[in-house]
């Protein structure tokens, strides 16, 4: 069967380039001598977290329980959750640690008071990491607090914890404006995880892991040193499939981006103007970043492949993408193109399952199992 026998939209994974993505990055992790801990937020698929583990990662991580629990069932042995979890979810958690190996972060220490005491009701111990804000300022504690070496030091002293270590995203990354920048930005994560470790070995804790991580960070990770507490764990995310973003901040080519959209002009209401049938529920809303502006909600891929950034996505209604043609353009009604999308992670979600393509011919189905588990 060839992509041309689907009909729009839907999301090309390229099986070539997703394959090659996720060796590039089991090396990379490789060479630097650190676990790769992927993100599976960005496919919710069973099939490719099990590709990422068969090609070196150590498990993966997930975002939230709903998604840890897909995994879990499926088999996935290690999975961490960077994400501030409430112990009101005990009993989701409780149950997972029957599954997999779970480990979550804590940035508060009521939280962290608070999954002590419900492990301790249970008998059992909990992996926590303390998140660390190095910079991207959304979640963690401040690295440059007075008391940050005691708060680890508190969370490492609760008996239904089991303390494993720093945990940081430098999602600042996502708004570097040059490779300079990012590259200062990796660095300095590194700096700041080192110090804090520094300060809590001081205090007597014991520092196992230190897990730092985003896709564009993760081209330095050779250069985040510090050792004795260099990062043991990189954990991107996005590298599987990248996407327009990635492209923007040098973290990805166009012949390394393996999700597209395939789309047809529906309308051609003007000279001007192009309808595609991929609108936000296909493409999602996200703008693109990276260092130079990139207008528009993706970039448009004639039908012989050739990229055509005179064509700007402006508008996305539900089910319709409304291009502006800034010179003329001989697409027509029925055109197949397919759109890079400005943010893949967010494009997987609104699937229900990804078609494999080895060329123009569809290689196989992968199905987003962990979809809408949101909560
Ligand atoms: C806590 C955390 N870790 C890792 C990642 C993966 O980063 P990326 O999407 O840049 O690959 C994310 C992404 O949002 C994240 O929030």
């Amino acid at each position: 069967m060839q992509l041309t026998d689907l009909r729009t939209p839907f999301a090309i994974v390229d099986i070539n380039r997703l394959r090659a993505n996720i060796n590039a990055m089991a090396a990379r992790a490789r060479a630097a001598g650190v676990a790769l801990r992927p993100h599976a937020k960005t496919h919710k698929s069973i099939e490719i977290a099990k590709m990422q583990i068969d090609a070196g990662a150590v498990g993966i991580c997930c975002a939230k329980l709903g998604e840890a629990e897909v995994f879990a069932d499926a088999g996935i042995s290690d999975i961490r959750l960077p994400y501030p979890i409430n112990p009101v979810n005990a009993d989701r958690v409780i149950a997972l640690l029957g599954k997999t190996r779970l480990s979550i972060i804590v940035d508060d220490m009521d939280v962290a008071q608070g999954w002590s005491d419900a492990m301790k009701d249970v008998g059992k111990k909990l992996d926590v990491l303390v998140k660390v804000d190095v910079g991207f300022h959304r979640c963690g504690i401040n690295p440059a607090a007075a008391d940050a070496a005691d708060r680890v030091a508190f969370v490492a002293s609760l008996p239904g914890i089991n303390f494993r270590g720093l945990l940081s995203h430098a999602g600042q990354a996502y708004h570097a404006a040059s490779e300079l920048e990012l590259e200062y930005i990796a660095t300095r994560e590194a700096e700041m995880l080192r110090d804090l470790a520094e300060r809590a070995t001081a205090l007597g804790v014991k520092i196992e892991e230190i897990s730092v991580g985003s896709t564009p960070t993760s081209r330095f990770i050779d250069k985040q040193i510090g050792a004795p507490f260099a990062p043991t764990e990189m954990r991107p995310g996005n590298y599987v499939f990248l996407d327009r973003t990635q492209t923007g901040l040098g973290a990805a080519t166009l012949d390394t981006c393996a999700m597209f959209i395939a789309a047809t002009v529906v309308s051609r209401p003007a000279p001007d103007r192009v309808i595609l049938d991929s609108g936000a529920k296909t493409l999602a809303l996200d703008g693109a970043r990276g260092f130079i502006a990139m207008p528009g909600h993706g970039l448009v891929i004639l039908p012989d492949g050739t990229p055509d950034p005179t064509l700007v996505i402006e508008r996305l209604s539900e089910e319709h993408a409304t291009v502006k043609a800034t010179m003329p353009t001989r697409l027509k009604i029925g055109d197949r193109v397919r759109v890079l999308p400005n943010h893949s992670c967010v494009v997987t979600n609104l699937m229900d399952e990804l078609v494999l393509a080895d060329g123009e011919t569809v290689a196989g189905r992968i199905k987003v199992a962990a979809r809408g588990r949101i909560s």
